[in-house]
C-alpha cells in the first residue's frame, strides 16, 4: 500500500442500487420510460400538482424503504473502513442504501427519508406518506415536500463536492448514465485536478470515453474486485 495514499472520491449513481431491487432512470423500463419527468420532478409540476408529485415521491420511499444494501454498497463501506487514505462518496440517489451499509454518502439530489418546508426551509425525518395539505411542523405552512432536488433546482453541496474533486487522486463514477450535470461534469474536474479516473457500469455511459479506464459488469460483482484491488495495491 502507497505510504501517501491519495483521496479516493466515488460518485454513485441509480445502477449501484439496481441490484437492490431499486429501478433506474433511465434503462429499458426505468422511472423516465414510465413517468413523466416534467410532471413529478420539476418544480413546476409540483406548483401544478402536488398530490400527484407526493404519491410519485410516496411509492418511491416505500419502495425504497423495503430494500437493503448490495455487495456494491458493502464494498464501498469496506472501502472507506479500511482503506487508509481519505474516501468520499457522493451520492445522486434518493436511497439510503449507502448509510444502512455504513457510509455516510453526500445526497447531492436529496433524500427520499428527509421533507422539507418550501416556506421556511426546515428539515425534517419524513414520514412514509406526504400529502399536500399536511403542515410544515416549524411553520404551520402547508409547503411541505420531499426534501429531494428537481430538476431546474441547484444540487446539494456543490462546493464541497468542487473542493473534494480537486483533491481527488482517483475518481470513480459507478452506474450512472451520466447524462444529467452537474454530476456527468465531475469526471472532467477531477481529471483537470490529476486524478485517475475509471467508470464501473453495466454498459458504457454517455461519456466512457473521458474516463482512463473502465469496468464493464453488474456493480455487485465489479465493485468489491474494485476495492479488493486498490486494497491490496
Ligand atoms: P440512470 O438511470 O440515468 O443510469 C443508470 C446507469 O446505471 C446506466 O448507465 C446503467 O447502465 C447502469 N446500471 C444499471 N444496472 C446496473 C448494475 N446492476 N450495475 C452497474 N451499473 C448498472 O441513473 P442515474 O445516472 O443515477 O435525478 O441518473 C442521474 C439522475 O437522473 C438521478 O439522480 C435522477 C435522474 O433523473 C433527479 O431526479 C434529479
Amino acid at each position: 500500500m502507497d505510504r501517501n495514499p491519495g483521496k479516493i472520491v466515488v460518485l454513485t449513481g441509480a445502477g449501484v442500487s439496481a441490484e437492490s431491487g431499486l429501478g433506474t432512470f433511465r434503462d429499458k423500463g426505468g422511472v423516465w420510460t414510465r413517468y413523466d419527468l416534467n410532471e413529478v420532478a420539476t418544480p413546476e409540476g409540483f406548483r401544478r400538482d402536488p398530490n400527484k408529485v407526493h404519491d410519485f415521491y410516496n411509492a418511491r420511499r416505500r419502495n425504497a424503504a423495503g430494500a437493503k444494501p448490495n455487495a456494491a454498497h458493502a464494498a464501498l463501506a469496506r472501502l472507506e473502513r479500511d482503506y487508509p487514505g481519505e474516501v468520499v462518496v457522493i451520492t445522486q440517489n434518493v436511497d439510503s442504501l449507502h448509510e444502512a451499509a455504513g457510509t455516510a454518502a453526500i445526497h447531492m439530489h436529496g433524500r427520499l427519508d428527509r421533507a422539507t418546508c418550501a416556506s421556511c426551509g426546515a428539515g425534517w425525518d419524513a414520514p412514509m406518506e406526504m400529502h399536500a395539505a399536511d403542515p410544515c411542523p416549524v411553520c404551520s405552512e402547508p409547503s411541505t415536500r420531499p426534501d429531494v432536488v428537481w430538476f431546474g433546482e441547484v444540487p446539494h453541496a456543490l462546493d464541497e463536492i468542487a473542493g473534494h474533486l480537486d483533491a481527488a487522486a482517483v475518481f470513480a463514477a459507478i452506474g450512472t448514465s451520466g447524462q444529467v450535470h452537474p454530476a456527468a461534469g465531475f469526471v472532467s474536474e477531477a481529471r483537470r485536478a490529476g486524478a485517475r479516473t475509471i467508470e464501473i457500469n453495466l454498459a458504457p455511459s454517455e461519456i466512457s470515453d473521458l474516463f482512463h479506464e473502465r469496468i464493464e459488469g453488474p456493480a455487485t460483482q465489479s465493485v468489491p474486485l474494485w476495492v479488493e484491488r486498490l486494497l491490496s495495491a
